[in-house]
């Protein structure tokens, strides 16, 4: 299998840097925490390696090395399509190369042929109740596959340290090969028949995504590629990938670690926050018949504020300017429908939010993050669900923490275990630094 082989490949010399570093580095002084960073949330201590993707806190993301314009330039694309082959940019995560079209289109094979979902995963699906989170039944579709790893079975029999990363990639190519066939049925469940829809031999992953949910027309199998691409990754610190991260670091295999990132995904801070920002855009259009005057979003968005909620899709933990995947998909619908009413309303909220957030004087970041327009697009192709698009973001976010986890396994990467402390301590730490030396 190519990208077995590929894999392969790349260890070696990655096994050795990080022994040089670790043999003759190890003491070096990375970062000092400070008590309002051990209260509050760890935010941007340094204590965390993937080599996957980084966050410019300036710039926004870059995928092993490459912005968002860059790839979505460089890296193949179907005949029928301008977005790439999502399968392409899982080639480049996982080997840090740009595949060329053949290993992207291997990747795409590997999913087709592992894309079968036992019947067990829908029968699970069907016995929830009806009003049930789609997020809860994504988490629990994973679970539930659990019983198929291959890591689970091979620690099991005795395999060497060396051999972990071979069976954590198999299984992560199984299960994200399964993710558009298992997120296309629970929104048919939800929101449709109920019927499952077989994923088409002759369709891409990301392109199969959209025929499944009922729009192949070719711009939604863009806006899907182009969807996944952009939430496949954001460094590891992120809650759905540092979850990820610690339950993979006990061994557990890729279903248990990626079913408890999902479980982190689900929160309304995090990836919750894309179906929250078009809940809001609606109330907006609801509340003015139509788009509003700047005036009158101005004053509605203080009354927001004002009643203590956030403004959703603003704002940002480590960005500080507004996120080139808010920027991509912003692009696109001024491309594709800029005479939608909802992405109007998007686009004067983008006017007028970041001023009303400074005036406020509280968020670090007052620009837009990637949640503040995913859900405008979705609405404008026909996937209006709101509830559903979480779903949608841990397809994407599955393909980034699945290949940080494979690394971590190749790399040896130990148990995460950092320390506590009472808050008495932390009183006494900050007592003796404030005694006079
Ligand atoms: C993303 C987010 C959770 C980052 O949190 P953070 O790192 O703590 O952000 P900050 O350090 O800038 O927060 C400082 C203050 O500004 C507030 N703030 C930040 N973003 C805000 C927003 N969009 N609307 C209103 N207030 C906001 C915070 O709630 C916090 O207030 P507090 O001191 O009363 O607790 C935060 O910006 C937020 O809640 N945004 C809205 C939800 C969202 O879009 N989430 C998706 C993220 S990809």
């Amino acid at each position: 299998m190519g990208i077995v082989t590929d894999f392969a490949a790349e260890l070696p010399n990655w096994r050795e840097r990080v022994s040089k570093l670790l043999q003759e580095s190890s003491t070096v002084k990375v970062d000092e925490v400070t008590i309002g960073q051990v209260y509050g949330g760890m935010r941007g201590v340094k204590g965390l390696v993937t080599d996957i993707s980084y966050v410019d806190p300036g710039e926004g993301i870059r995928f092993r090395g490459y912005t968002i314009p860059e790839l979505l330039e460089i890296l193949p694309k179907p005949d029928d399509g301008k977005m790439p082959f999502v399968g392409g940019l899982y080639y480049l995560l996982l080997i840090g190369k740009v595949p060329s079209d053949v290993q992207a289109l291997d990747i795409e094979n590997e999913w087709k042929n592992r894309s079968e979902v036992p019947s067990f995963v829908f029968d699970v699906l069907k016995s929830m109740p009806r009003d049930a989170h789609p997020m809860m039944l994504f988490s629990t579709a994973i679970l539930s596959l659990q019983n198929e790893s291959v890591f689970t079975r091979r620690y099991q029999e005795g395999m060497t340290r060396e051999q972990y990363w071979e069976p954590m990639l198999e299984d992560s190519l199984n299960l994200t090969a399964k993710l558009p066939s298992i997120a296309a049925f629970i929104y048919s469940l939800k929101y449709k028949s109920g019927e499952y829809v077989q994923p088409r031999e002759d369709l891409d992953w990301g392109a199969n995504f959209a025929y499944m949910v009922g729009n192949p027309s070719d711009e939604y199998k863009d806006l899907a590629r182009l969807y996944f691409i952009l939430h496949s990754d954001h460094e590891s610190g992120n809650a759905s990938a540092h979850a990820t991260h610690l339950a993979a670091s006990t061994l557990s295999d890729i279903y248990y670690a990626l079913s408890a990132g999902l479980n982190s995904l689900a929160g309304p801070l995090h990836g919750l926050a894309n179906q929250e920002t078009l809940r809001w855009l609606l109330g907006i259009y609801q509340e003015f018949k139509g788009v509003p005057t700047k005036e009158q979003l101005r004053q509605f968005t203080w009354e927001r504020l004002n009643s203590g909620q956030v403004i959703p899709g603003y704002g940002h933990a480590v960005l500080r300017k507004p996120d080139p995947r808010f920027t991509a998909q912003f692009e696109y619908a001024q491309e594709h429908m800029p005479d939608d009413e909802i992405f109007q309303i998007a686009k004067l909220v983008f006017e007028v939010v970041p001023q009303v957030l400074i005036e406020q004087g509280k968020a670090k970041n007052p620009a837009p993050n990637v949640d503040a327009i995913s859900g405008t697009l979705q609405h404008h192709y026909g996937v209006k669900e709101f509830d559903f698009y979480t779903v949608m973001f841990g397809v994407g976010r599955a393909l980034g923490v699945s290949a940080n986890a494979i690394w971590s396994r190749a790399l040896g990467q130990p148990l995460e275990r950092p320390k506590s402390l009472t808050t008495a301590m932390l009183e006494e730490i900050a007592k003796k630094a404030q005694q006079p030396a």
